[in-house]
């Protein structure tokens, strides 16, 4: 029984990091960045951010019923993204999370890692401002009134977030080494699901068109830091129907979905296509899938039943008034809904729209290739 001696067993452990290492070679690497529809608990991380969504009932379907930072009752888009496409069960963990185990850090990021912060947006500013009511100006377009908070609000901008990935590339390659590192850079998945936050924070009065010129040129800055840093691939999540979340429902006398901020969801769908297909253009070796959540939610709400969903206008836990936490109403059906809370979808209809990008057919949800198309290109 000696055989197994501390050689033996070094050597075996060797053999078997090997081979793991291997098996994972093809495997890309995920970085998330965006919203609350991709946060996984960096948000926790935050004193005194009001987005955060780390108390019941939130994660009341996650294992163990555990509160994790995600805004949903149970996993959220991301999660539920990179299962599909990698051998991954949820998201890598958030960034500043990361940050706190230093003895692991460098061994954990090479599997990739999830930037996502609730509240942020496509601009550094938004986040920092309080959704307070909407009011449709004479412009056409809507607009919403602000209030500032003391700075008491702060998340992690899309611009901070791509910050924080830099430094990520220099521990990667201070690990990897630079050949290396770079194959690994430029065939992982960079995944972002953002700009909700900043429509519903657009300044009262402002042209929608002027806005959508500002998006355009801002997300555009963003693509290419993320560009200039070794990212190729890139699966972006357009705006979803914002007009139809709870919270922006009850601006509607009628109850239907409020179509001026709608519009400019669609807009922003357009802007966004315009946008992938000029950068992929004039960046060599740009590999892109754009997923259009509007048209992908907007088909649940047409055809709820036909999708597996009853309720596709009220929030499971809360209301279009009130944020979910604990002793507000929670329905008991999580699965009947679209909506978890007054703005953020339920497990269930973020897993359909998860196996949507991952593997729909034709330009209608997702273009040019879809999600799993897209993780297999070798650049
Ligand atoms: C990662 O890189 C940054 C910037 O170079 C450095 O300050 C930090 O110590 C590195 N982290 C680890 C765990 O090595
Ligand atoms: C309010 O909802 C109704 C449908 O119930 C719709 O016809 C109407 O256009 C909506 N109003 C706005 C401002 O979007
Ligand atoms: C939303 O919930 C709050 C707190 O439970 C309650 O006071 C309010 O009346 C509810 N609003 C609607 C429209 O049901
Ligand atoms: C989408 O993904 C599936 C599975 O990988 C693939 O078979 C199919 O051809 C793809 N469709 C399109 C149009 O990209």
């Amino acid at each position: 029984m000696a055989i197994l001696t501390r050689g033996w067993i070094g050597f075996l452990s060797l053999a078997i990091i090997a081979f793991i290492n291997l098996a994972k070679a093809d495997e890309p690497a995920f970085f998330i960045f965006g919203d609350s529809t991709a946060d996984v608990g960096t948000n926790n991380n935050l004193k005194e951010c009001g987005a955060r969504a780390d108390h019941r009932y939130n994660g009341i379907d996650y294992p163990n019923s555990t509160p994790t930072g995600r805004f949903s009752n149970g996993y959220n888009s991301a999660d539920l993204i990179v299962r599909q496409l990698g051998d991954f069960k949820i998201s890598p963990p958030p960034f500043l999370s990361l940050l706190k185990r230093t003895r692991t850090f460098k061994r954990n990021i090479l599997r990739g890692v999830n930037f996502a912060s609730g509240g942020s947006g496509i601009f550094k500013e938004t986040g920092r401002r309080r959704f307070v009511s909407l009011s449709l100006s004479d412009k056409g377009g809507p607009s919403v009134t602000l209030v500032e908070k003391n700075n008491v609000g702060k998340v992690v901008s899309l611009e901070k977030q791509i910050q924080q990935f830099a430094t990520v590339c220099g521990n990667i390659t201070e690990v990897l080494g630079p050949a290396e590192a770079d194959h690994l850079i430029s065939n992982s998945i960079y995944i972002i699901s953002v700009g909700s936050n900043d429509i519903i924070e657009i300044p009262f009065g402002t042209a929608t068109e002027k806005f959508i010129n500002k998006i355009h040129f801002t997300y555009a800055n963003h693509l290419k830091n993320l560009y200039k840093l070794g990212a190729r691939k890139f699966g972006i999540i357009s705006v979803p129907p914002i007009g139809c979340c709870p919270a922006v429902r009850v601006y509607n006398s009628s109850g239907g979905c409020v179509d001026p901020v709608n519009a400019i969801a669609r807009a922003f769908y357009k802007a966004a296509d315009a946008l992938l297909q000029h950068f992929s253009s004039e960046f060599k070796g740009v590999k892109y899938s754009l997923a259009n959540a509007y048209h992908m939610t907007m088909s649940i709400i047409d055809n709820p039943i036909a999708n597996g969903f009853k309720d596709v206008k009220t929030a499971c836990c809360g209301n279009g008034t009130v944020a979910c936490k604990e002793g507000s109403n929670l329905c008991a059906n999580r699965n009947d809904y679209l909506f978890w809370d007054w703005f953020h979808p339920t497990q269930a209809a973020s897993e359909l729209a998860a196996l949507t990008l991952a593997f729909a057919e034709g330009p209608e949800f997702v273009k040019p290739v879809n999600f799993s198309q897209l993780a297999r290109v070798v650049v």
